[in-house]
C-alpha cells in the first residue's frame, strides 16, 4: 500500500532544464532562483516571479476544485452503503475530501486570489478540476475502486508535492497525503471483502475495475511529450516528477496489489519488461481524454449542475457566519471603548 513512506525520488533532470528569460526585476530574480536551487521554500511573502505566481494558483486552484468536486461520484453512495460501517467510512472519506478542498483554497488564496474569484472560474466552466470525477459511479464496488486506483493515482501525484517550493502547498499537501492513504485502503480492503462474496460480487469489482483502469492512468496528464508546461514547472520545483514517470510508478505499484485482489487489469498488452525492470502496458486513448477535459464527458454537465446548486443552496450559511463576525466585531469594539 501507500504510505507517506512511499518515497518517490525526484527526476534528476530537475535543475538541468534551463531558464526561461525573465523580464522581472534582475536581483530579485537571482534571489529567488537561489533559493529555488538550494531546495528552499518559497512562502506568500517572498518574492516570486508572476509567471510563478500564475501558475501555482491555477495548479493549486485547480486541485482544490478537484478534491470539492471529486465528493459527488461517491456522494452517490453514502446514502446506499450497503452497512452501517461502510457509511461511516464513506462519510469520513467524502467529508476529507471536503477538507482537502479548504486546506487547499487557503494554500491559494496565500497568493493574492480569492476563493469568490476560484470559485467563479469553477462555476462558470472557466477552470478545470481532474477528468476522472466526469464519469458516473455505476455500483458499488464503484466506491471501493475510486479508493483503490483513484486515490492511489492521486497519491502517487501527490507525495512528490509534499516537497514543492511553495510553503504553503507543500505542508497542506503532507496531511492531504497521510488521508489519502488511508482512502486507497479503505477502498482496496472493501473490493477484497467483496473478492470472497458471490460471483455477482466479483463480477461487479472486475466491471469497476475495467471501466476505471485506462482513464487512472490518463490522471497523470498527457504523455511528457505533449506537455508543454512540465518542463518550467520542474525548474521551479512545483513538479519534481515527469507525467509518464509517475505513470509508470502506478502501474508498477497496482499490477502486484491486483494479482492479490484477484482482478485483470484491461489490458492485454500488460507484462512484465526485464530489461527495464518495470511493466509495460498498452496505448492511452487521449482523444476520450481530452474530450472529457473539453466539457463532453458523460457526467461533466450534471457535476457543475450539482456543484452550482450546492454553493447556491449553501448561501445562507455564508450569511450566518458574516452576520455572526459582524455581531462579534461589535461587540469587540463596545467592549474596548
Ligand atoms: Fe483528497
Ligand atoms: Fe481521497
Amino acid at each position: 500500500m501507500y504510505t507517506q513512506s512511499f518515497n518517490v525520488q525526484d527526476a534528476a533532470s530537475l535543475k538541468s532544464v534551463p531558464q526561461t528569460p525573465s523580464h522581472e526585476d534582475p536581483e530579485f530574480q537571482a534571489r529567488f532562483d537561489r533559493k529555488i536551487d538550494a531546495d528552499s521554500k518559497i512562502e506568500p511573502q517572498d518574492w516570486m516571479p508572476e509567471a510563478y505566481r500564475k501558475t501555482l494558483v491555477r495548479q493549486i486552484s485547480q486541485h482544490a476544485h478537484s478534491e470539492i468536486v471529486g465528493m459527488l461520484p461517491e456522494g452517490n453512495w453514502i446514502s446506499r452503503a450497503p452497512s452501517l460501517k461502510r457509511k461511516a467510512i464513506l462519510i469520513a472519506k467524502v467529508q476529507d475530501e471536503g477538507g482537502h478542498g479548504l486546506y487547499l483554497y487557503s494554500a491559494a488564496e496565500t497568493l493574492g486570489t480569492s476563493r469568490d474569484q476560484m470559485l467563479e472560474g469553477l462555476h462558470s466552466g472557466k477552470a478545470k478540476y481532474s477528468s476522472i470525477f466526469n464519469y458516473p459511479t455505476l455500483n458499488w464496488a464503484d466506491v471501493g475502486v475510486v479508493g483503490w486506483l483513484v486515490d492511489g493515482a492521486a497519491i502517487m501525484n501527490q507525495i512528490p508535492l509534499c516537497r514543492c517550493s511553495y510553503g504553503p502547498y507543500a505542508r497542506a499537501m503532507i496531511r492531504v497525503c497521510k488521508e489519502e492513504s488511508f482512502h486507497q485502503r479503505q477502498g482496496y480492503e472493501a473490493l477484497l471483502v467483496m473478492m470472497q462474496g458471490t460471483a455477482e460480487q466479483k463480477a461487479m469489482v472486475q466491471d469497476a475495475v475495467n471501466r476505471f483502469w485506462w482513464k487512472c492512468l490518463a490522471m497523470f496528464g498527457p504523455p511528457d511529450s505533449d506537455s508543454p508546461h512540465s518542463a518550467q514547472g520542474m525548474r521551479w520545483g512545483i513538479k519534481r516528477i515527469s507525467n509518464d514517470d509517475l505513470r509508470q510508478k502506478f502501474v508498477d505499484a497496482t499490477v502486484p496489489q491486483a494479482k492479490v485482489l484477484g482482478v485483470t487489469l484491461p489490458d492485454p498488452e500488460l507484462k512484465w519488461n526485464d530489461e527495464r525492470q518495470h511493466y509495460d502496458y498498452g496505448s492511452i486513448d487521449w482523444d476520450e481524454f481530452w474530450a472529457t477535459v473539453n466539457g463532453n464527458g458523460p457526467c461533466n454537465k450534471e457535476r457543475l449542475a450539482t456543484r452550482v446548486k450546492a454553493h447556491n443552496d449553501g448561501q445562507w450559511v455564508r450569511d450566518a457566519a458574516l452576520a455572526y463576525a459582524r455581531k462579534q466585531q461589535i461587540a469587540a469594539r463596545k467592549e474596548a471603548a
